[in-house]
């Protein structure tokens, strides 16, 4: 490979280095500075998960109370942004909206993108942070034809999220504690995972010295696909697809099909050669949730006999893919009421933290350079111009 490791795909370059997050994927393992996600999910909240990976410890409660206030500080967005949710269509995905809106908060903030100074990358964190919910509740208000909500700080990040979703504002909302917790759990599963393929692109994004509006709007871009972020919607649309567990041999033998595309979406990954830590936590979420909300969905009963026949053929054993985090919340989210359309922008939401979290790391080592990555040319090698006539 002459001068250069060729290594596609980053199977096993690490391109940086990072105090964040830990995962061991042979033993399923995964840390944020230090703290499991079990007992983080379990016992936590997502404010104090975006406390601990932005500043690197868990806050005291007079920190907690001094960070979820800054942050219901910026929850609000521009009322001119609001107005340019309707040049798009009412169909248009709400990662399509996600990615253009996110992007042009850099157009109205623009105190936030001198990225030297650090008092601005922290305010201009808490506007990310802050803005997501409002930003993605506006996406599915736009969908379904209803006002949009303004954000009421009275309430948790994840209820003041719930209300600007499924609140009108002709009656009150009344936020349901399993549902909120339950979904400040999807939060917490979701706030970081190392160096996948947007944080990646975050990060080296934000080497070049692009403000943070534009490298998170570059996240979600990347975070759209199925590979990716996506895998959540694919992974519902798939379990509905399949339908009646007498239907599940036949998913199972077209995945291990070479000539045919189809993956068993929301299996294998790239690190976890094991049980996804995540996944455990999502699938005793569901019954929490399902149980609480009185909801009797067969996809569930489909999702655990696919598992649980998955897991016992010998290709996924071989090939070691068990699923992964985005296996389960599907089902979560479709019971508290998302549409599958809406499943990848609240990974984005919760993403959003673990972004800038890496984003400030990077943009604090002295020693970052642009990321720029070499490539072995495979064109031809110099030849003679052959002028228009002669071709
Ligand atoms: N169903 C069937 N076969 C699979 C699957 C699957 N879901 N995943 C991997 N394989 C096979 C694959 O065909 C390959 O076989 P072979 O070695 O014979 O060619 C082998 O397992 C290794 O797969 P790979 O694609 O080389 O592995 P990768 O590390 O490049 O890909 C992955 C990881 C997550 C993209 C892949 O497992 C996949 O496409 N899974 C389905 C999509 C999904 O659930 N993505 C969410 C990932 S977790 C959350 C997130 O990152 O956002």
């Amino acid at each position: 490979t002459g001068a250069f490791t060729f290594d596609p795909g980053f199977t096993s370059t690490a391109a940086c280095e990072s105090a964040l997050t830990y995962i061991d994927g042979d033993e399923g393992v995964l840390l944020h500075r230090g703290y499991s996600i079990e007992e983080l999910s379990e016992q936590s909240s997502f404010m104090e998960v975006a406390y601990l990976l932005t500043e690197g410890e868990l806050p005291s409660r007079e920190q907690l109370e001094k960070f979820t206030y800054t942050i219901t500080r910026h929850t609000m967005v521009h009322e001119q942004l609001a107005q340019f949710f309707r040049g798009f269509r009412r169909d248009a995905h709400p990662m399509a909206i996600m990615c253009g809106v996110v992007g042009a908060l850099s157009a109205f903030y623009h105190d936030s993108t001198d990225i030297n100074d650090p008092k601005q990358r922290e305010i201009a964190s808490h506007r990310l942070i802050a803005k997501m919910p409002t930003i993605a509740a506006m996406a599915y208000k736009y969908s379904v034809g209803q006002p949009f909500m303004y954000p009421d700080n009275s309430l948790s990040y994840t209820g003041n999220f719930l209300r600007m979703t499924f609140g009108v504002p002709a009656e009150p909302y009344v936020v349901n504690p399993v549902v909120e917790r339950a979904l400040d759990r999807i939060f917490i599963l979701h706030a970081d995972h190392e160096q996948n393929a947007s944080t990646s692109t975050v990060r080296l994004a934000g080497s070049s010295g692009a403000n943070p509006f534009a490298c998170i709007a570059a996240g979600i871009a990347c975070l759209w696909g199925p590979a990716h972020g996506g895998a959540n919607e694919a992974a519902l649309n798939m379990l509905r697809e399949i339908g009646t567990p007498d239907r599940i041999a036949h998913y199972i033998e077209r995945a291990k099909d070479k000539n045919d595309p189809f993956r068993l979406m929301g299996f294998g990954h790239r690190v976890y050669k094991n049980y996804d830590p995540r996944a455990t936590v999502m699938q005793k979420t569901v019954r929490e949730v399902l149980t609480a909300l009185n909801v009797n969905d067969p996809i569930f009963e489909v999702a655990l006999q696919l598992e649980e026949m998955a897991l016992s053929d010998s290709y996924f054993i071989e090939k070691k893919l068990f699923p992964n985090v985005d296996f389960y919340s599907g089902i979560i989210l479709s019971a508290i009421g998302f549409p599958t359309s809406m499943f990848t922008a609240l990974f984005a939401l919760a993403r959003t933290v673990g972004w800038i979290a890496q984003w400030i790391e990077m943009i604090s080592d002295p020693e970052q350079k642009i990321g720029r990555p070499r490539q072995l040319y495979t064109g031809p090698a110099m030849r003679p111009y052959v002028p228009l006539s002669a071709r």
